[in-house]
């Protein structure tokens, strides 16, 4: 797709071509984003940042990708700050920010927040993250990762592990991770396990190759660990999180099983699932995964807002 003023909110807007134009501009980012090269492509632009969930990475990174490209940021990290603690609508707000930015970033509790503020916004709308449903923005940067780890994602093993129910970064990677016949490992506990909707499409394209409850089992097969937490916010019941909450614990013992150049990633934050003496082995890529969201969405930002690069 032409990105050109066009909303980014599902994995459904993106194709296999779309992705790997995104993850070259974001390598040609990279110094950028490290402030080594300046360049003010989006100078005089003004991007919305409209958080209504707890963020640390998603938030700051796209303010600090706006940043480095001499974009300007207004931004809202509550709804009680906002007059939809007045009894404002979603919608209403949405048309109030799009007449004040030239593109809205939104994170929302409620899955399809994104979509209604798509439909109801002139200026594009980008994803952050909605309720349970997806995270195209992760996803990308996730990408960008593991193809500068690995030199291409065609063809790898790659496991997602912890909350593959109620993860939204694990629903869109999984997806997008098919358009590059890579084949997946899902170990979750039972209740915990990927929505049949999105496993029966990982079986259409042919890239589920096992599900279970035990890592034990495949670490020694995987290219890349895709960590994730227990989503405790996400539980309607906080004794059905009980039962699950540290099922796994990622630590140097398990990892002897791993091959010398398996990847771990994770969206992060993490709680307890991944050991801190793990971040000084050569496995550890999450801090080095959460930094890639500048560089990839300085990217996403410029091919939406048409910043030249030249
Ligand atoms: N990975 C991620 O979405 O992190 P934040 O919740 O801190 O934005």
């Amino acid at each position: 797709m032409d990105f050109y003023d066009k909303d980014l909110v599902s994995i459904r807007d993106l194709s296999r071509e779309d992705i790997e134009y995104i993850l070259d501009l974001s390598k040609q980012m990279v110094p950028y984003a490290l402030g080594e090269k300046v360049h003010r492509a989006l100078d005089g632009r003004i991007l919305g940042n409209l958080f209504f969930e707890p963020s640390t990475r998603t938030k700051l990174s796209f303010e600090s990708a706006a940043h480095r490209l001499g974009c300007d940021v207004i931004d809202v990290s509550e709804m009680s700050m906002t007059s939809i603690a007045k009894g404002e609508t979603l919608a209403d707000t949405i048309r109030m920010v799009d007449a004040y930015c030239d593109v809205i970033v939104l994170r929302h509790p409620y899955e399809g927040a994104a979509r209604l503020a798509a439909d109801v916004s002139i200026n594009p709308v980008i994803n952050a993250g909605d309720g349970a449903g997806s995270h195209p923005t992760q996803m990308l940067l996730d990408l960008f990762t593991m193809k500068e780890a690995k030199g291409s994602l065609d063809g790898l093993n790659v496991t997602l592990l912890g909350d593959l129910k109620y993860g939204r970064t694990v629903h869109t990677l999984a997806q997008a991770l098919t358009m590059f016949g890579v084949n997946l490992t899902l170990v979750a506990p039972e209740s915990l396990q990927m929505p049949d909707d999105i496993v029966g499409r990982l079986k259409e394209k042919g890239c589920l190759k096992k599900q279970t409850d035990n890592i034990e089992d495949v670490i020694s097969d995987s290219d890349v660990l895709y960590v994730t937490r227990i989503q405790r916010e996400r539980f309607p019941d906080p004794a059905e999180y009980q039962k699950v909450a540290d099922t796994y614990r990622i630590d140097n013992n398990l990892l002897r099983s791993a091959r010398d150049d398996m990847i771990i990633m994770h969206p992060l934050p993490r709680v307890n699932e991944i050991a801190t003496e793990v971040d000084s082995t050569p496995h550890a890529r999450y801090f080095q995964q959460a930094f890639n969201g500048v560089p990839v969405r300085m990217a996403i930002l410029c091919a939406i807002l048409g910043g030249e690069m030249q």
